[in-house]
This record gives structure tokens, sequence and C-alpha cells, in this order.
């Protein structure tokens, strides 16, 4: 695992966004697994300029994005959809058709999660994911629990996932219970990954997540196995490390 240890959150957005339009340059085409959540956001600034600078292309670029909120349309603003289409997908050359969220309004999740898991596989797999972390240690929606969570998959959100995400919404009683979340299998099989954290309330899951055992109780440490992860973080959220 390569470690950078950048000063802050804005250090630590420059940093991932020039890891990703490296990934870019050397394979102009490649498949993006891509997260949503505040650590990301400033990279997806950074990638906007870059993209305005002309620098950067995405016209190649391939996308699949972690997760979406079960019962939430496209266009509702805590739709992962629509975070997506906010801070990236509408400031960039990328083709609409080649970006791909889970479909959290399908009559039928169980094909839903079928479709998801084959799309990734017909696209070749991805080459670079790009990953946060929670509180709990999830990737994704990966919530703790008895055993990895192999394909795509609906998740019962965990107590601490939903206090949490609550800030984004008007009252915790808004947050959806459900998700659906890309599984362990296709993030392991990321040829690439890139994990992103930020700030001190962060650090003692990032240390158990990364030192601590390999276990499904904190399904971020299953990167403790992968051969090619790349740890961008600021101080803080690196203090345990
Ligand atoms: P955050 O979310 O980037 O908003 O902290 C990370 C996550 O829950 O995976």
């Amino acid at each position: 695992m390569r470690i950078y240890r950048e000063d802050d959150y804005c250090a630590m957005s420059r940093r991932g966004a020039d890891i990703l339009a490296a990934q870019l340059l050397l394979r102009p085409d490649s498949v993006l697994g891509l997260a949503t959540g505040v650590t990301p956001m400033g990279m997806y600034r950074e990638l906007v300029e870059k993209n305005h600078r002309g620098e950067l292309d995405f016209s190649r670029v391939r996308t699949v994005n972690l997760d979406e909120y079960v019962g939430l349309a496209p266009d509702h603003e805590q739709s992962y959809r629509y975070f997506m289409q906010r801070n990236l997908f509408d400031h960039v050359n990328i083709n609409p058709d080649a970006t791909h969220v889970p479909d959290g309004r399908a009559r039928c999740m169980a094909a839903e999660c079928r479709r998801y898991d084959q799309l990734i596989e017909d696209l070749g797999g991805i080459d670079l994911q790009v990953l946060g972390i929670g509180r709990n240690g999830h990737i994704g929606f990966n919530e703790p629990g008895d055993e990895f969570p192999l394909g795509t998959h609906v998740a019962e959100l965990a107590d601490s996932t939903i206090d949490a995400n609550a800030r984004f919404f008007a009252s915790r009683d808004q947050v959806p219970r459900k998700a659906l979340s890309m599984g362990i299998r296709s993030i392991f099989q990321a040829r690439r990954i890139l994990l992103m954290v930020s700030g001190r309330e962060k650090a003692d899951i990032v240390a158990a997540a990364l030192k601590g055992p390999v276990t499904p109780r904190v399904t971020a440490s299953v990167l403790q196995l992968h051969p090619d992860v790349i740890l961008v973080g600021d101080r803080e959220a690196l203090s345990g490390l």
C-alpha cells in the first residue's frame, strides 16, 4: 500500500485528482469506480478544473458508482445519481451513457443487483476504484456483518450510517434505510484502489481497518489483502497509522 500523507483536505483532494488524472492519461478509456460523500467532493472539483483547463479528457471514460439509496429517484437531491451529476458529470465532457449508478427505483431489486454485476463484468472490470470509508469501516454500503457481501446487494444501513448521513437530510427519519451497494468482489477485483480519508473522526477506523485484523466487522479491512491500494489522507485521518 502506498500512502500519501497530506496536510489537509485541499491537499488530499489535489493529490487524489492527480492520481486519477494520471490514470486517465495512461488509459483514456478507463473504467472508473466512483464514490459519493464529502470526502471525494474536493477531488471532483479539481478534476472539473483540470478538464476546463484542457488537461483532462473524459470523452472515453466509463464509470460505475458504488451505491444508491433504495427509493430515491435520480433527480432527488440526495440521490447519488444527482450527486454525481452535480459534482462531476454535468461539468466535464463525459458521455452520459457511459456513466452508471445502480437504479434505486428498480422494480425488482434482485434483478437490478444481477444487472449491475453483469454490467461491471461486461465493462471488463474496474481499472481504478475510488473509495471513502465510513465511521464503521464500511466501503460502499458494505456494512459490518458476519461475512463479506460479495455481489451487488440491498444493504440495510447501520444505525451509525443513518446517523452520519442524517446531516444531508431535513431529519433523520428521511434517511432511506436501504441502499443498493456494489459488493466486495467487484471492489476487490478493481485493478487499482484509491482510498481517500479525511478528518480526525476517521482516524480510529482507518487505523483499525488498515492495522487490525481482516474481518467483515470492518469491511475496509479487506483492502489489506489487495495488491494495489493507494491511500491518500490528511494528517488528521492518518494520525493513527
Ligand atoms: P464521507 O462518507 O466521505 O461523507 O465521510 C464516507 C463513507 O461513508 O463511505
